[in-house]
C-alpha cells in the first residue's frame, strides 16, 4: 500500500530579478533579468515529494487572483492533491521578491499574503487527513502556532512528523521532541541549537540537536554535502560538483525527496543520498518549482555520477 504524505505549508509566486550581484542598499542595478516561478516552502516540497514518486496531499491558502487557478494546475500536473487547498476571498496570494546573483546567490523578500490565514478554523478540517497520513511535513513560512499545533496533533495520533525549521526561528522543547526528523541548515542549527557551536565539526552539532529530537537530525551543508545522526548510525554524505544557476528552493527540493523516500521504508542514508542528487540537479536551473526534477531524473543523474 501507498504510504501518504501531508505537507502542510505556504504557496509564493517568485518574482525573480537576475541580477549581477546582490544589490548594496541605496543601489539600482539596471539590467536585472525577470522571470516569474512558482515557489513558497510548502509548495516546493510538496512538489518534491510528488516528483519523486510520493504519494502527496498539499494543504495551503492561496489568494483570490489570477495566481490561485494556476498554481492549482501546475499541482496537479505533478501528481499532487489539491482538495484542501482553500482560496481566501479578498486576500492574495503569497509573493516573494528574489534577487539572484551570477554566482547562485540569492535574496528573498516575502509577502505572506493568504499564507498568514492558515491558522483557526481552517485547520480543523485538515486534522482527520492528518490523522491518516504517515508522514506531516511542516515549514516555518505559516503562522507559528499553527505550526506548532499540528505537531502536537500529530504526535497524538502517531503520524510521523518531518520539521524543516525554515525561515529560521526557536524552536521550544517540548514541541522539538515531538519532532521525528529534523532537516535544517547551518543558519537554522545555530539558532536551535545555540550560537555557541562549533561549524567545523558539524556531526558533533547534529549530534547535539539529537538528543533534543525524537528519531533523525539531517543537517544540510550546502556544497558540503550533509550530514545524517540517528541512535543507529553518524554519516558525512558529499554533494554533487554542479553548475549552480539557482538555489531557491534546493533545501525544499531535498526535504521533499528526502520524505517521498524514507516514507516507502528506504535506508536512511540512500534516501539522503537521493535527496542530495535531487537538490544537485534543481540548482543548476533558474525558479524553485521549475527546477524541481523527476525521480526518473534523479535515478538517471546519480548512475551517471557513479559510472
Ligand atoms: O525556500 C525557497 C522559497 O522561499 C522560495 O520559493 C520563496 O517562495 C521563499 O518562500
Ligand atoms: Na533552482
Amino acid at each position: 500500500k501507498c504510504k501518504k504524505i501531508v505537507v502542510v505549508g505556504s504557496t509564493n509566486v517568485d518574482l525573480i530579478a537576475r541580477v549581477s550581484h546582490l544589490p548594496e542598499p541605496g543601489e539600482t542595478i539596471g539590467d536585472a533579468e525577470y522571470c516569474l516561478s512558482y515557489g513558497g516552502k510548502g509548495a516546493n516540497q510538496a512538489i518534491a515529494a510528488a516528483r519523486s514518486g510520493g504519494h502527496v496531499s498539499f494543504i495551503s491558502c492561496l489568494g483570490d487572483d489570477a495566481y490561485a487557478d494556476t498554481l492549482i494546475t501546475s499541482f496537479v500536473d505533478s501528481g499532487i492533491d489539491v482538495d484542501y487547498i482553500q482560496k481566501c476571498v479578498r486576500h492574495s496570494t503569497g509573493i516573494a521578491f528574489i534577487f539572484v546573483a551570477e554566482n547562485g546567490e540569492n535574496c528573498i523578500a516575502v509577502a505572506p499574503g493568504a499564507n498568514n490565514l492558515l491558522r483557526g478554523e481552517r485547520m480543523d478540517t485538515i486534522l482527520p487527513v492528518i490523522k491518516e497520513a504517515d508522514a506531516l511535513v511542516l515549514q516555518l513560512e505559516i503562522p507559528y502556532e499553527s505550526v506548532i499545533s499540528l505537531i502536537e496533533y500529530a504526535h497524538t495520533v502517531d503520524t510521523k512528523i518531518i520539521l524543516n525549521p525554515a525561515p529560521a526561528k526557536q524552536i521550544p522543547s517540548y514541541i522539538l521532541e515531538k519532532v521525528d526528523i529534523l532537516i535544517l541548515n547551518e543558519t537554522e542549527a545555530m539558532l536551535i541549537a545555540g550560537q555557541s557551536l562549533d561549524f567545523s565539526e558539524p556531526i558533533g552539532i547534529a549530534r547535539s540537536l539529537l538528543r533534543r529530537v525524537g528519531q533523525v537530525v539531517i543537517l544540510t551543508l550546502g556544497e558540503k554535502g550533509s550530514v545524517i545522526v540517528s541512535d543507529e548510525m553518524e554519516k558525512q554524505i558529499p554533494s554533487y560538483v554542479v553548475n549552480t544557476v539557482d538555489t531557491t528552493g534546493a533545501g525544499d527540493t531535498f526535504c521533499g525527496a528526502f520524505v517521498a523516500q524514507w516514507v516507502e521504508g528506504v535506508d536512511l542514508q540512500d534516501c539522503v543520498q537521493f535527496a542530495t542528487a535531487a537538490a544537485a540537479l534543481s540548482v543548476t536551473r533558474i525558479g524553485a518549482q521549475v527546477s524541481i526534477p523527476y525521480q526518473k531524473e534523479v535515478i538517471e543523474f546519480m548512475r551517471n555520477r557513479i559510472l
